[in-house]
Formats: structure tokens, C-alpha cells, sequence
């Protein structure tokens, strides 16, 4: 069989470490998938720049556009991010004209992830996102396919790291807010406009996706309840502390009888509970199924190489040929059930 010809488009953190991890993991990924897997080309904003990866053989193409309209790709790989042009027209594009796409952009997914998954399904392509939630963790696989027998109640979680990682040390350590987002920046886990992660917005932009996974409705973040972490201080975490609580800035999306009610809010925890261990920048997602005891996934929520190990994952699926329902069910047959956010109190 051919190998899988694959385009990578943007190179930053995320994007550098794909290239090296398919690189380094060439020989597993054929004998997974039965199929090689080879970026035969790749895009980003400047040439030039140093990343300390090997683009020998590689063809450099000149913009996102060109990249996903090249009849040599077979995978067109996004690692742009930003919701609109120019990584939405490319997955378009691309998905048009036959080809498979992964990407880890959540703010694009929550945005257009309908009229994506249409397209791929419409013209047979697959749309992977596993990495625009929970980075590592294979949250979307779960929801998708492993709970596919399953009704779900309720999926919650800490969906941020960024967030997580600052109330972690903030409490840990008593540092600022400011200080500790700027080490969440300099490691590579916020978002290039950091207000995205501490406003809550990047949780609400998740939580949109999975409850649409988990309830077959269609993704609404606009109906997401949203409040940061941006005015709690250190002061705020002693004194949660001295309750017996932990702060933890949750996404909560679960069936009412009015329909999905989904909030992002920073919430008292008790601190014995399991959602309380979890520290730094990682993430957990607990999903209450329908006669079952919960189920939580707990790992790297953030990061290049946890991201770039679920986009790999992807195209690994890609390569081995699965083409699931981006959303779990046809496009068509997803719901509009999802409550008006709640009000502000
Ligand atoms: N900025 C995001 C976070 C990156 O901190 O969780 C992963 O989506």
C-alpha cells in the first residue's frame, strides 16, 4: 500500500513536534496502521525561522490554501489555530476535494465544526480533532466511539491547563496571577492570546464540543455559560482552603429536562475529592453514563508534545483507513437541545 501522504500546515510549537514524533515513530505508525505515513509537505509563516527539526525532502509550499489544494496530499494536517481564514478555508478546501483532515483547533471546531463535518461527510474524508480537547487524552475517541452504546448525563471536567496550572501554583506557592501565567506562556501551554485561557472562553470552546459528542446536539458554544479565573487571588485559595475546598475552574455540560445546560465557572471542591488531585497542567473529564459508574480520563492537557500525540493518533487513523462520523452521528441528525446560558448572578 502507499504510504499516507500528509501536509502540515503551521509549524509552531505543536507542529514542530509532530514532525518529530513522525519521524522518531515511523516504523510503529506503519505496523499500527499498515500503512506508511510520510509529510510530504508542509506550510507556515516564515521559512526561516530555527525549530530544530529536519525539513530535508520536504517540500515548503507557499500558504495554507496551496497546501490542502495539492493533489499530492492525502491528509491535510492544521496546526494553525484561530477560528476563521486562513485555516477555515483550507480544512474547506480540503475536505471538498476528497482529502482526510486533523486538526487541534478547538476555537475553529466549536465555531464550524457542522459545516466541516458535512463536507467531510459528504465527500468521504475523515475530520479528527482529538487533539482540540484534553491534548493526550482521548477524550473525543471515548465519547465517539467508545460510549457509542451509551446515554450520557453529564461530562465534566478541567479542561484547561493553562488555568489549572495557575491556580496550582498560586495556591501551591502563593504567587501572582500575572507571575504564573507568565510561566504557563513561557512553557507553551496558553493560547497565543492568553485571555482565551484565564476567560474561560478555551474551556466553553471544549465543553462545546464534548457535550455535543455526548448528548448528539449540535455544538453551541454560544450557549455556554462562561466566567474566568482572572480575578481570584491567592488570598481567595487560602481561604477556600481553610473550608476544606480547592478552586478548580470546571466545565460542566449535562441533560435537563429543559434541555443542556453547559457553564464554565471556577468552583469550590472539596479537597478529598478526585477532581481536586488533579494538578497543574493537567486535565480530567469525568462522563456519567447512563447505568454505569462514572468514567474519568485524567492526562496532559496542554503542551506541544501531548498535543502533537493526539494528532498523530489521528492520522494514524486516518492511515488505517477509519472515517467515524466527526460528531459521532450524521451531521443532519444532531439536535438543537442546548438551553439559553444561565443568567448572570
Ligand atoms: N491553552 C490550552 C490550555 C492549550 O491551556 O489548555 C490546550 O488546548
Amino acid at each position: 500500500v502507499a504510504p499516507l501522504k500528509v501536509g502540515i500546515a503551521g509549524l509552531g510549537t505543536v507542529g514542530a513536534d509532530v514532525v518529530r514524533l513522525i519521524e522518531a515513530q515511523g516504523r510503529v505508525l506503519s505496523e499500527r496502521s499498515g500503512r506508511g505515513v510520510r509529510i510530504v509537505a508542509v506550510t507556515a509563516r516564515s521559512k526561516a525561522k530555527k525549530r530544530g527539526i529536519d525539513l530535508r525532502g520536504i517540500e515548503w509550499v507557499k500558504s495554507p490554501q496551496a497546501l490542502a489544494e495539492d493533489p499530492k496530499i492525502d491528509c491535510f494536517v492544521e496546526l494553525m489555530g484561530g477560528a476563521g481564514d486562513p485555516a477555515f478555508s483550507a480544512i474547506e478546501t480540503a475536505l471538498n476535494a476528497g482529502k482526510s483532515v486533523v486538526t487541534a483547533n478547538k476555537a475553529l471546531i466549536a465555531k464550524h465544526g457542522l459545516r466541516l463535518a458535512a463536507a467531510a461527510e459528504k465527500h468521504g474524508g475523515a475530520l479528527n480533532f482529538e487533539a482540540a480537547v484534553g491534548a493526550a487524552i482521548p477524550v473525543i475517541k471515548t465519547l465517539r466511539e467508545g460510549l457509542a452504546g451509551t446515554g450520557v448525563n453529564r461530562v465534566y471536567g478541567i479542561l484547561n491547563g493553562t488555568c489549572n496550572y495557575i491556580l496550582t501554583r498560586m495556591e501551591q506557592e502563593g504567587l501572582s496571577f500575572a507571575e504564573c501565567l507568565k510561566d504557563a506562556q513561557r512553557l507553551g501551554y496558553a493560547e497565543a492570546d492568553p485571555s482565551f485561557d484565564v476567560d474561560g472562553h478555551d474551556t466553553a470552546q471544549k465543553l462545546a464540543i464534548l457535550a455535543s459528542l455526548a448528548f448528539g446536539t449540535k455544538v453551541a458554544q454560544s450557549a455556554v455559560y462562561v466566567e474566568g479565573i482572572s480575578s481570584i487571588t491567592p488570598e481567595d485559595l487560602r481561604a477556600a482552603e481553610e473550608l476544606g475546598y480547592r478552586v478548580k475552574l470546571l466545565g460542566v455540560a449535562v441533560r435537563t429536562a429543559k434541555g443542556i445546560e453547559q457553564r464554565v465557572h471556577p468552583t469550590m471542591v472539596p479537597k478529598s475529592s478526585s477532581i481536586a488531585q488533579v494538578m497543574g497542567v493537567t486535565n480530567a473529564v469525568t462522563i456519567d453514563g447512563e447505568g454505569i459508574p462514572p468514567i474519568t480520563l485524567v492526562g496532559p492537557g496542554a503542551g506541544g508534545a501531548a498535543t502533537a500525540s493526539a494528532v498523530v493518533a489521528d492520522i494514524a487513523d486516518v492511515a488505517r483507513g477509519i472515517r467515524a462520523k466527526p460528531f459521532g452521528r450524521p451531521v443532519e441528525r444532531l439536535r438543537d437541545t442546548t438551553k439559553a446560558p444561565m443568567e448572570r448572578h
